[in-house]
């Protein structure tokens, strides 16, 4: 036995793997291009050190890739052939990945945290399990999660602002805007690095319309994380968020072009990024040239097999790119898939199935409504369906663009009511949106009340000329 650098039990012929181990854990940490590479060192160091196995695991299932999720089946069963000498702890890893593998990813989530109550320094262990938290939408269990493991954490151990920076992340997904941006400030102090700190710094700064601190704090911190890995072009698009309710869209198609979708990537971060701001522009009523093809060309590869059904959240981007694009046969034939893993035997007991039913395809068919134009229909179907979006995981941000197809459909089909009720809803929530404050003015004039009308469109005016 060896030890990690935070003194957890290590089964590894030698320290050099533990510390192999380590710096590829590090790398991961803090959104790096080399962890690949460096699990590679690690294999190569100690090919049969079981939880270099589990990590290679838990990487080809993280991406959501099919090809990737493929191969997880080969480390697992590397995993199990050398648990006979391996430690409980590690042992729970190999079950871990076995849920995984299986598709209970809600066992698998689980089996982390009870690994957190007797190891709460096993930072990989925590830091899966707040990000498969995150995907499945579970922003309590992410919230207690992280909280339970903190008490163990002091400022001298190795890692300690990757931890604050996930603490930090879960105050702001449960609207705890204060802990959550002092927090993530923090983290980043202690490493600028740590880029999914200063994500949650992004995410209280849109969440609160604070437009220009927003750009500021990216702006500021954009050499350091453009050197991070794909994460990086996440952040850009949180810049463009900003932009955007600014009403800078000229500033958006460049950042889009230059920043964050510079050319055509398999990544779902970059697919989703690129999908959802095209249809925040578009339903603007903006135009956005040609910039669908590429985004649904990428699409295109994920639309059929039932194994490329992994997170409902990314199909619906997928279906975004398809229909707006206009590649009607295309989005059907995901809309089929999507059906099929739901009523496949198989995927039964899937932890995300119950989530392809209830939010996956609704939003699917609501997608292709509003490509359509019928937006009567995309209103029947998102009245209910808003309620229920939790669980496709993603932030607060991210979903919010299903919000805005709900509202859009609305105006578009003329119903002034309902969209001047859903504008009085975003105003309040975010009143820092010039667009939103524009829409509402119409809206308004639209059912008669002008007085009211004037007062929402000299907001809009105030705001852009803040
Ligand atoms: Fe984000």
């Amino acid at each position: 036995m060896f030890n990690d650098k935070r003194g957890l039990a290590m089964t590894a012929s030698s320290q050099d793997a533990v510390d192999a181990f380590d710096s590829c854990v590090d790398e991961f940490l803090a959104s790096g291009r080399d962890a690949a590479l460096l699990l590679k060192k690690v294999s190569d160091v100690d090919p049969e050190m079981i939880m270099g196995q589990c990590l290679r695991g838990y990487f080809q299932r993280l991406p959501a890739q099919a090809h990737l999720a493929a191969q997880s089946g080969d480390s697992l069963a590397n995993a199990q052939s050398l648990t006979a000498t391996a430690s409980e702890r590690e042992q729970k890893h190999v079950a871990a990945l076995a849920a995984w593998c299986d598709g209970d990813i809600r066992k698998t989530t689980a089996l982390w945290d009870e690994i957190l109550l007797d190891h709460p320094r096993d930072i990989l262990a925590m830091r899966l399990a707040h990000t498969m938290h995150f995907f499945l939408g579970d922003l309590a269990q992410m919230r207690d999660s992280m909280a339970r493991v903190m008490p163990h954490w002091t400022e001298d151990l190795p890692g300690y602002g990757f931890v604050l920076g996930c603490r930090a992340f879960t105050f702001e997904e449960t609207h705890e805007f204060e802990p959550a941006e002092r927090l993530g400030r923090r983290a980043v102090e202690i490493n600028e690095n740590d880029i999914w700190a200063g994500h949650c710094v992004a995410h209280v700064l849109e969440a609160q319309g604070r437009r220009q601190d927003g750009i500021v704090w990216i702006d500021e911190h954009e050499t350091a994380w453009q050197k991070r890995g794909i994460f990086a072009h996440h952040m850009w698009w949180h810049r463009a968020l900003h932009y955007l309710e600014l009403e800078r869209f000229d500033d958006v198609l460049a950042a889009y072009d230059r920043q964050f979708w510079t050319e055509p990537s398999e990544d779902n971060i970059d697919i989703c990024n690129a999908a959802s701001m095209l249809m925040r522009l578009d339903m603007l009523g903006l135009d956005v040239g040609d910039r669908w093809e590429t985004v649904a060309d990428v699409s295109a590869n994920r639309i059929a097999p039932l194994q490329q059904r992994l997170r409902p959240f990314n199909d619906l981007h997928f279906m975004m790119a398809l229909a707006m694009a206009g590649r009607r046969d295309e989005a059907e034939t995901l809309l089929a898939s999507m059906r099929d893993f739901r009523d496949s035997q198989d995927n039964e007991d899937a932890t995300i199935t119950p989530t392809y039913r209830d939010a996956g395809i609704p939003i699917a068919e609501a997608t292709l409504a509003y490509a359509a134009e019928d937006y009567s229909r995309v209103i029947d179907i998102m009245r209910e369906t808003r309620y229920h979006m939790v669980p496709l995981g993603g932030s607060w941000a991210q979903r919010d663009v299903w919000v805005r197809m709900f509202l859009h459909a609305a105006i578009k089909d003329g119903q002034h009511g309902l969209a001047r009720a859903l504008l009085a809803e975003r105003t309040a929530d975010n009143p820092s949106s010039a667009p939103s404050w524009k829409l509402y003015a119409d809206a308004l004039d639209q059912c008669g009340d002008a007085d009211t009308a004037g007062t929402a469109r000299a907001r809009a005016a105030e705001l852009l000329a803040a």
